[in-house]
């Protein structure tokens, strides 16, 4: 199964970074799958650790991937790193192997450390339609306009039925990249 996850690395300056990023969840091992090039798979790569972040704060997903990277990080415990202050639970990871590809590479990684911070609300409708806008906006480059304004009129449905405060501001933050990216190509 893949989850969507937040993972934050640091390189080996200890400078952090947090991505959005599906991990697959194979028996007792997470597989972290990034694109090349990706700042993640460098960080892993010099320091052999990431962390996991549960969270159903949809605001930093979207908000990382429109530019805004300053969330609350708190110092990890069993490997160089940090995880979100909001974060409903994290696993802290280390690398075991590497499975290379020219396009999506495979980290093989070990939980060495797992909290939980606070409990899991249920699921959310607008919190869906938030991740999938997300990743059809990380996805643009590759897709035609038409099939982005027809997928997210779909998602808003979901949004304006259920949305709460968070979930509206980072729909609305996603907006405004898409309308970047409307702007990209009608120039
Ligand atoms: C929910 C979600 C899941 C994603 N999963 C992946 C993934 O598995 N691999 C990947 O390379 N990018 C994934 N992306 C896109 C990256 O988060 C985005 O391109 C990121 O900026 C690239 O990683 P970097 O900042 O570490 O270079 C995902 C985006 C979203 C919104």
């Amino acid at each position: 199964m893949i989850q969507e996850t937040l993972i934050t690395t640091v390189n080996a300056q200890g400078v952090s970074h947090i991505a959005p990023m599906g991990v697959l969840i194979e028996a007792d091992q997470y597989v972290i799958l990034p694109y090349k090039p990706n700042l993640t798979l460098n960080n892993i790569l010099e320091t052999h650790s990431a962390v996991i972040n549960y969270t159903d704060d949809v605001r930093v997903f979207a908000g990382t991937l429109t530019g805004r990277r300053d969330w609350p990080l708190l110092v990890a415990e069993n490997v160089k790193g940090f995880y979100l202050a909001n974060t409903l639970a994290h696993t802290e990871l280390t690398l075991t192997h590497v499975q290379d590809d020219a396009v999506r590479p495979k980290l093989f990684c070990n939980a060495v450390h797992s909290v939980n911070h606070k409990p899991f609300q249920g699921f959310n409708r607008a919190q869906h339609a938030v991740l999938e806008a997300a990743i059809l906006l990380s996805r643009s480059g590759n897709l035609q306009w038409k099939q982005i304004t027809s997928e997210l009129e779909t998602l808003r449905r979901l949004l304006e039925k259920t949305a709460g405060d968070r979930e509206r501001e980072a729909w609305a933050w996603l907006m405004g990249s898409f309308e970047q990216v409307r702007l990209s190509r009608a120039g």
